[in-house]
């Protein structure tokens, strides 16, 4: 018989866009005091009556149930680098990231590594992810393992990196292709896995090697493409002396075949409108990295303009550079980011960019992002309030969106009960 489980709590997911700032949006879907049904991992339903004997029961009353957040751009070899003081991207990769990197040559430690990581997302309340691992297959290989070993929704694959990088990183275009066919052959479409052909940034792949990833996205359907654009102004500055025959940096991924409807590229600071259309055109999207932007001084990411051009935004942390594995303290830099800019950035919004919009963006809505039936039980229960101070400002709350704008601005993984992977329990606050 298949698994019955019912969880009671209030549960809370987005429907639908609600816009950069709507603070009294229809797309809010909330539920106190209820109960989610799931059957054979999935999401069957919700009732308010408690169900009966042959339903396993498991009482979250007063606390805040959500769909597990989606964290589309992340390094798991970067934890070791995390909080790594005094640099701008470009030297800070040379000094810090690029050394840490190396350690994930060898299969024991990436395997360490990914267990590590993926531990940590769960602690945090995340349970889908978009990663980097490192240019060695062993790194992608045992991400892959352990997100099957926890029944995750993992989107990753091989770095790509033939330039511009320590001799010890450094791959080539025909070992490159062969590692990533092997992968992909071996991955992508494997229980919840799916590969993304991952140039690192354009600075540090030759044209042919992006023509390579180019040529495998298109060879290869359902395949991501997974990349940074537009961070940092000497990155930018760099690109158009690597590529002078380009537009613009997002030009050069589009001249390679690289943009579509499942290429994720964090950042997306330095864009113009050129490129917004370009992105709305292809159906790529920007994920925002808020801790990360502000931690190395890349700059504000000008949202609004993106919602504009119809282009979809994701919410990311992007450890090492960002300074939190916790979604929920990502959504409230990100209100800040966009408060610097007079653009208030709805609980709503945050959210959304966090779970369902994250999943659209993906084309994954059927499946992560929201507590609609049919959906995967990927969930994450949260405490409303921890802490003395958060405490007492919840029970000033009186309505619901000051109550989750409180929450996701006070709160981080301390808050965290317990989360859930296709029904199963896979972290809980020991
Ligand atoms: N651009 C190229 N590589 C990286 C990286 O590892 N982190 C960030 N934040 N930006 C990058
Ligand atoms: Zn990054």
């Amino acid at each position: 018989m298949t698994r019955r489980l019912a969880l009671r709590a209030d549960l809370l997911d987005i429907t639908d866009d609600p816009g950069l700032g709507a603070v009294d949006s229809p797309v809010v879907r909330f539920d106190p005091d209820c109960w989610l049904l799931v059957e054979g991992g999935r999401i069957a339903g919700r009732t308010r009556e408690t169900p009966g004997e042959d339903w396993d029961k498991r009482d979250y009353s007063g606390r805040l149930l959500m769909p597990g957040f989606i964290d589309t751009h992340v390094h798991c070899p970067q934890l070791d680098v995390i909080a790594s003081h005094g640099e701008a991207l470009l030297p800070w990769l040379e000094r810090y990231v690029f050394p840490a990197e190396r350690r994930f040559e060898e299969a024991v430690a990436a395997r360490e590594g990914a267990d590590r990581f993926l531990d940590l997302l769960l602690a945090h309340g995340t349970t889908a992810a978009v990663v980097f691992p490192t240019v060695h297959k062993v790194s992608v290989q045992a991400l892959f393992e352990a997100a099957e070993g926890h029944q995750m929704r993992l989107i990753t694959g091989k770095v790509l990196m033939d330039r511009h990088v320590p001799d010890y990183l450094r791959d080539d275009v025909e070992g490159a292709e062969r590692d990533c066919t092997e992968l992909i052959e071996r991955w992508h479409g494997r229980g919840r896995a799916a590969y993304a052909l991952t140039p690192r940034f354009a600075p540090t792949s030759t044209p042919a090697q992006l023509e390579m990833a180019g040529r495998l996205l298109a060879r290869y359907p359902g395949t991501y493409m997974h990349t940074h654009v537009a961070e940092n102004r000497d990155e930018v500055q760099w690109v158009a002396e690597l590529f002078p025959q380009a537009r613009s940096y997002l030009d050069v991924y589009a001249a390679h075949g690289l943009l579509g409807p499942r290429s994720v590229l964090a950042h997306g600071i330095w864009l113009d409108d050129a490129d917004r259309r370009l992105l709305a055109e292809t159906g790529a999207h920007v994920a925002h990295c808020p801790t990360s932007n502000l931690f190395l001084g890349s700059g504000l990411l000008d949202w609004a303009k993106l919602q504009e051009a119809g282009v979809g935004v994701s919410l990311a942390t992007d450890v090492g550079a960002g300074t939190t594995l916790s979604m929920p303290r990502t959504l409230a830099e990100a209100y800040k980011v966009q408060a610097l800019q007079g653009v208030k950035l709805s609980a709503w919004k945050a959210i959304y960019a966090a779970t369902r919009g994250a999943a659209r963006a993906l084309r994954l809505e059927h499946e992560i992002g929201s507590l609609d039936v049919g959906a995967s039980a990927d969930l994450a229960v949260w405490d409303w309030a921890h802490g003395a101070l958060a405490l007492h400002r919840d029970r000033l709350a009186r309505e619901l969106h000051e109550r989750v704008f409180a929450w996701m601005t006070l709160g981080d993984e301390r808050n965290l009960v317990s989360a859930w992977v296709a029904g199963t329990q896979r972290w809980h606050r020991p």
